[in-house]
């Protein structure tokens, strides 16, 4: 029986890969895709080094300061980061009097309820206090960023080309598709998945942000650290993750070795 059965399942599973392949082919014949703006102007990230690239790589903490910097200072007035508590910051390289004042200093404030009055109130954030909530009234919903790094392909390199990517639509884009110019309200971006975005370019002058460490803060500069920034709000534990990978390796290779020499030893009289 399986004689007959096996080569005729065999054969009917290649005449189903054939068949759809078949009509994959006459489907592109037929109707080649139409191209449209986004195919024709939408770029992939561009090339973009970090301290954290690779299997060794680790975060650069006076750069993660710094893109901080540009997240309260500039990001934080549309962008939540709710996952990230004021006492995580102190992973960045702030010592507790410094996470306590930034929570104590945030302009957003906690909100309060009292349930005997109903009465809805503010207070200072505290260390325990998660980055709050922003209240938006522009076009658009600006994502909370606690996770955005993971969310897009390239993450880190993304976040650095939107930011360093707002230009003029380009000329050849409307002659070729004319209803295609960027409605009011919205920004054109190559680097943004449908070209136009609803948020405003955020750094668009050198020195917009005044670093305390000498670094020159360029809007490169600026788009950069706050993508390493970003990178580690989205893993903070991305080091820890990296050196576990390396010492599980180390000591599987170690338990091979072992394993090799003990079954050496057991059958060494067996020849
Ligand atoms: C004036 C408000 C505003 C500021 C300031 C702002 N953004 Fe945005 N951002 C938005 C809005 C609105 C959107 C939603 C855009 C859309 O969906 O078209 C957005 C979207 C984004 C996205 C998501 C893009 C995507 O792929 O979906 C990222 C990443 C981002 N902003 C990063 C930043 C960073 C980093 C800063 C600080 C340097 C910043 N934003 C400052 C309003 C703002």
């Amino acid at each position: 029986m399986v004689r007959i059965f096996g080569p005729l399942v065999g054969l009917f599973f290649a005449a189903a890969l054939l068949w759809s392949f078949g009509v994959g082919a006459v489907q592109l014949i037929r109707e080649p895709e139409p191209s449209t703006a986004v195919k024709d102007f939408h770029l992939p990230p561009k090339e973009v080094k970090f301290t954290f690239d690779g299997p060794f790589g680790t975060f650069d903490k006076p750069q993660l300061q710094r893109g901080f910097q540009v997240y309260k200072e500039v990001c934080s007035n549309c962008h939540s980061l709710k996952q990230i508590a004021f006492r995580n910051l102190a992973d960045l390289g702030y010592n507790d009097a410094e996470v306590k004042a930034i929570a104590k200093q945030w302009g957003t404030k906690a909100k309060t309820f009292d349930p005997k009055t109903g009465d809805a109130g503010e207070r200072d954030n505290t260390p325990a206090d998660h980055i709050p909530a922003v209240y938006y009234a522009g076009t658009g919903n600006p994502p909370d960023l606690s996770l955005i790094t993971k969310a897009r392909h390239e993450g880190p390199a993304y976040v650095y080309s939107l930011l360093t990517g707002y230009t003029t639509q380009p000329a050849a884009l409307l002659k070729k598709y004319p209803d295609s110019a960027t409605p009011d309200g919205l920004y054109y971006n190559p680097y943004f998945a449908n070209l136009n975005i609803a948020m405003p370019a955020p750094l668009t002058t050198d020195g917009q942000v005044t670093y305390t460490d000498g670094t020159k803060s360029t809007v490169g500069q600026m788009a950069k650290d706050v993508a390493a920034f970003l990178t580690w709000t989205a893993e903070p534990k991305m080091e820890k993750r990296k050196q576990t990978g390396w010492a599980v390796l180390g000591f599987l290779l170690a338990a091979t070795a072992l394993a090799y020499l003990a079954k050496r030893n057991i059958w060494s009289d067996m020849h």
